[in-house]
C-alpha cells in the first residue's frame, strides 16, 4: 500500500524531512504557515494554513487522505495538533501535548528528570514569583543560566557571567512578563545535539551534530534559533569521545524508559563539561538545522521508520554513511534582533553545485524568492571530512552572493573546530 504523509511545517528541517520522503514509496503533501517552495516542488499538495489550529490540520489530513502525519515545529506539538491527528486515526510521528511537555515546559523537563534520575541534570530550582528568583540569583553561590519554562525560540535564555552580570539577570526578569522561571547551574563546555527515532518503547539514534546558536561569527551576538551545524563522518565529534557520546546515548535510553508512550523525534542538546555530559534540554522533534545534517546521510528508509511506530513494530535498525556534513544558513541582514526581509534569493536547487539547498521562511512572489525576517534558506556540503563538506557549502554561497544577507561563515572551518578541541582539552587541563 502506497501511504500518504501529511509533513506539518515550513522551514528548512521540514524540507530536509520532505526531501527524505521524496525517496521514498510515499505520497506527500505538506501545509505550514508559509508556502516553502522547496517543499511546495517535492509534495503533490501544499497547503498554507495556521499549524498551531489542530482542526485546520486535521481537515486537510482527511482531505488528502493522510495514512501518517510527520509534525516538524514544536509550536503545533504544543498546540496538540499530534493529538487532534491521532484522534482522528492517522498516525502522528510526534508527541502529544502532554508527552511535547518535555520540551515546552523547562520547569517540568528538570522535575522529570530529577523524578525518574536521569543522569546529567544540573542543579536547579524554578519559580513562579520573580521577585524570589532574584534573591536566589544573590544568594546563589557561582553562576546561574535564567531560562523562561516556555516555549521562546532558543531566544529567551540568559546566562550569568556569560551573555549578562547579575544584575542585567535580575532586570531581565523582573521586567518580563514571564509566569515560570528555571534558574540552573550555568554548564561550561562545548554543546552538540544527539536526535533520536522514538517509538514504542524502543528508540534509534543518529550521530551527534553541532549547532551554533550564536548570531555572529566567533561566537558572538545574541542567540539564534541556530545559523548552522556539522557534524562528523562518525558517530561523535571532533572534539569528544566516543565515551561522551555513548554517555549521551544512555541519557536518551533513560528519558525514554521513563516516558511512557513518547513517539517522534527526541533531541537531546548536551554539554561536555570537565564533569561529563550534561543536558542543557530536551526537545520534542528533529533540530533545525539538525535535521539537514542528519537526514542527507541517513540510508535507512525514512517512511520505514515511520511506518514501524505506527505499526507498533521494532524500528528499523538506522544506516547512516559515514560522512561529514556543513550545513550554513543565510538569513536576512540584522538577524535576529533587526531583520530586514525583501533581498532577492538567487539560489535555487539548480545552481547550488554540489550543495543541497533547503528552503526556510522565504517568501515565493511571481518574479522570484524573497527573504523574510527569519533563517532564509540553507546550504549543506556532504563530503568525507568536515573541512571539504564546508568548502563545498561556501562554494554554493558563492552563488547566492551575499547582498542583503548574513552568513557565519566561521562554521565547520578548520580554525572553528580546532578552537572546540582545543576547549575541550583546557577544560580536562590538558
Ligand atoms: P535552550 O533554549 O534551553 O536551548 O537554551 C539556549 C542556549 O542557552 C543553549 O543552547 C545554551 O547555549 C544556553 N544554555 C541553556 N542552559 C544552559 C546552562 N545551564 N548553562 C549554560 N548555558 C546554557
Ligand atoms: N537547533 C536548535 C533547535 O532546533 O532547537
Amino acid at each position: 500500500m502506497t501511504e500518504t504523509v501529511l509533513l506539518v511545517g515550513g522551514g528548512g528541517r521540514e524540507h530536509a524531512v520532505a526531501r527524505a520522503l521524496d525517496a521514498s514509496d510515499a505520497d506527500l503533501y505538506a501545509c505550514a504557515g508559509n508556502r516553502n517552495p522547496g517543499i511546495a516542488a517535492l509534495a503533490e499538495g501544499f497547503d498554507t494554513l495556521e499549524t498551531t489550529n489542530p482542526q485546520a490540520v486535521v481537515s486537510y489530513a482527511e482531505d488528502v487522505g493522510a495514512t501518517l502525519a510527520v509534525v516538524g515545529p514544536e509550536g503545533p506539538l504544543a498546540a496538540g495538533v499530534a493529538d487532534a491527528l491521532d484522534d482522528a486515526g492517522i498516525y502522528a510521528f510526534g508527541p502529544q501535548e502532554a508527552e511535547a511537555r518535555i520540551e515546552t515546559d523547562k520547569a517540568y523537563q528538570r522535575r522529570f528528570m530529577r523524578e525518574y534520575e536521569i543522569p546529567g541534570c544540573p542543579d536547579f530550582a524554578t519559580f513562579d514569583e520573580m521577585e524570589a528568583a532574584c534573591e536566589y540569583i544573590d544568594d546563589y553561590d557561582g553562576d546561574l543560566a535564567v531560562k523562561p519554562a516556555g516555549l521562546t525560540g532558543g531566544k529567551g535564555v540568559r546566562v550569568i557571567g556569560d551573555q549578562v552580570t547579575t544584575e542585567e539577570a535580575k532586570d531581565y526578569l523582573r521586567d518580563s512578563d514571564y509566569d515560570r522561571v528555571v534558574l540552573e547551574e550555568r554548564l561550561v563546555g562545548e554543546e552538540f545535539t544527539v536526535q533520536a527515532f522514538v517509538a514504542n518503547g524502543d528508540l534509534r539514534v543518529t550521530p551527534a551534530v553541532q549547532d551554533h546558536k550564536r548570531a555572529y561569527e566567533g561566537d558572538e551576538g545574541p542567540n539564534t534559533g541556530g545559523m548552522g551545524s556539522y557534524n562528523d563522518a562518525a558517530l561523535e565529534l571532533p572534539f569528544m569521545g566516543e565515551a561522551a557520546y555513548r554517555e549521551a546515548v544512555a541519557v536518551l535510553e533513560a528519558t525514554v524508559d521513563a516516558l511512557d508512550g513518547y513517539k517522534g523525534v527526541l533531541y537531546g542538546q548536551f554539554m561536555l563539561t570537565a564533569d561529563g555530559v550534561k543536558v542543557v534540554e530536551f526537545n520534542a522533534r528533529f533540530g533545525d538545522p539538525e535535521a539537514m545534517n542528519t537526514l542527507p546521510v541517513l540510508n535507512t528508509d525514512l517512511l520505514d521508520v515511520l511506518v514501524a511506530a505506527r505499526e507498533g513494530d521494532f524500528l528499523p535498525e538506522l544506516s547512516v554513511a559515514p560522512k561529514a556534513t556543513v550545513c550554513k544558513y543565510a538569513v536576512p541582514e540584522g538577524y535576529p534582533t533587526d531583520p530586514k526581509a525583501g533581498a532577492k534569493v538567487e539560489i535555487d536547487p539548480e545552481n547550488a553545485g554540489d550543495a543541497l539547498l533547503f528552503y526556510a521562511s522565504v517568501d515565493e512572489r511571481e518574479d522570484g524568492i524573497y527573504t523574510t525576517t527569519s533563517r532564509a534558506f540553507a546550504v549543506v556540503g556532504v563530503a568525507d571530512t568536515i573541512t571539504e563538506a564546508e568548502e563545498i557549502a561556501e562554494d554554493a554561497l558563492a552563488v547566492a552572493g551575499e547582498e542583503g544577507l548574513d552568513v557565519r561563515h566561521d562554521i565547520g572551518k578548520p580554525e572553528l573546530v580546532q578552537q572546540r578541541i582545543d576547549h575541550v582539552a583546557a577544560l580536562r587541563g590538558e
